[in-house]
């Protein structure tokens, strides 16, 4: 049987693929291609190019493979394009989910592993952050994630679905082989920012705020390497195949870095100076979002490989060095 992956030519998406295609898997993709791209997915891989919204596309995949099992990725995911447009996020992220939810009720899909985000939590009152803390987003992004979980638990508690939802905090690094990473257009995370340094796409990384109350007055995060990320997906599809109950996982590494330590990693990794400007505050940012995974670590099993932020930044170094434009010409 295959597991679908709604929104598999995108970055996290693509990277699921891969790694279901290593453990003998066979992943179907769905993704409108609005931010993906159809060169991440390989050919062998039965691919619809198709808008999760749309109900009857939705009825053709079902109806063509035999899905055991869905992981979703498939969602707007940019904190400030969602403080513009939050309708966008509400019908793209709620709407999508409430669609792909009745064609799993619809043909008996019983499974279903969610991408959810930190940003559920909003402005954390203690860190390192527990899923049981509350959820108080900040931003209509982070809305429509908890609305999303919330949707798949009032299913799952009348319906035959389970789910397992994971909060990511923040993700960085590429396939080890650098064939597939991370291309935004516009880029807006920390880690590909940094790289278009050495990369000579930029003269320097703005640093946005260094008058926090952390060690070194920029912001930390807690980043978690994408194929570690994947793993843990696996991990929670296995745990929905043990008839276990739904539930909530965060995945970090439990380690906070500030910003300057990240860009300190990345010359470490690169080998290049990467000059530095100091900004103002981008707003809505919190100072500190760490996560606390333990729960993850024992009821999944899962324990990120990658830990140094050096080994991270190689992996993201190795995907942007060979593909300098992306996915646009390789
Ligand atoms: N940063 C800079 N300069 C830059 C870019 C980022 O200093 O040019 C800083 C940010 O201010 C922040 C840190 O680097 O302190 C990380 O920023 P990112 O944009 O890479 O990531 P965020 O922490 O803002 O967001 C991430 C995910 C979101 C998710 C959020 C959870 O990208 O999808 O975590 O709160 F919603």
């Amino acid at each position: 049987m295959a597991i679908l992956v709604c929104g598999g030519a995108g970055y996290i998406g693509s990277h699921m693929v891969d790694e279901l295609l290593k453990r003998k898997e066979v992943p179907v993709v769905i993704d409108n291609l609005r931010t993906g791209h159809r060169e991440a997915v390989p050919e062998n891989v039965k691919f619809y190019q198709a808008d999760i919204r749309d109900s009857k596309a939705l009825d053709k995949v079902f109806t063509e493979n035999k899905i055991e099992a869905v992981i979703h990725f498939a969602a707007c995911s940019l904190v400030g394009e969602s403080m513009e447009k939050p309708l966008l996020y509400l019908n793209n992220n709620v709407y999508g989910m409430q669609v792909l939810l009745e064609a799993m009720v619809k043909y008996n899909v019983d499974k279903i592993v969610f991408s959810s985000s930190a940003a559920t939590y909003g402005e954390p009152q203690k860190v390192p952050i527990v899923e049981t803390d509350p959820t108080e987003p900040t931003n209509p992004y982070g809305e429509s994630k908890l609305m999303m979980e919330k949707m798949m638990k009032w299913v799952s508690l009348i319906h035959k679905v389970r789910y397992v939802s994971l909060r990511y905090f923040n993700v960085a690094g590429a396939a080890e082989d650098g064939h597939i990473g991370e291309a935004h257009s516009p880029e807006s995370h920390l880690v590909p920012i940094i790289l278009q340094v050495p990369l000579k796409k930029r003269a320097a990384i703005t640093i946005y705020g260094e008058d926090y109350p952390t060690r070194d007055g920029t912001c930390i995060r807690d980043y978690v390497h994408v194929v570690d990320l994947a793993d843990a997906h696996i991990k929670a599809l296995n745990y929905l195949r043990e008839n276990n109950k739904s539930d909530i996982f965060n995945l970090g590494s439990g380690n906070g870095f500030s910003v300057r330590e990240m860009i300190e990693a990345a010359k470490k990794a690169t080998g290049e100076d990467i000059k530095v400007i100091i900004g103002k505050r981008r707003p809505g940012d919190p100072a500190q979002l760490v996560a606390a995974s333990e729960k993850a670590q024992k009821v999944l099993g899962w324990k990120p490989h990658y830990t140094d932020m050096e080994s991270i930044i190689k992996t993201a170094w190795t995907w942007h060095k060979s593909h300098p434009k992306g996915f646009n010409k390789l």
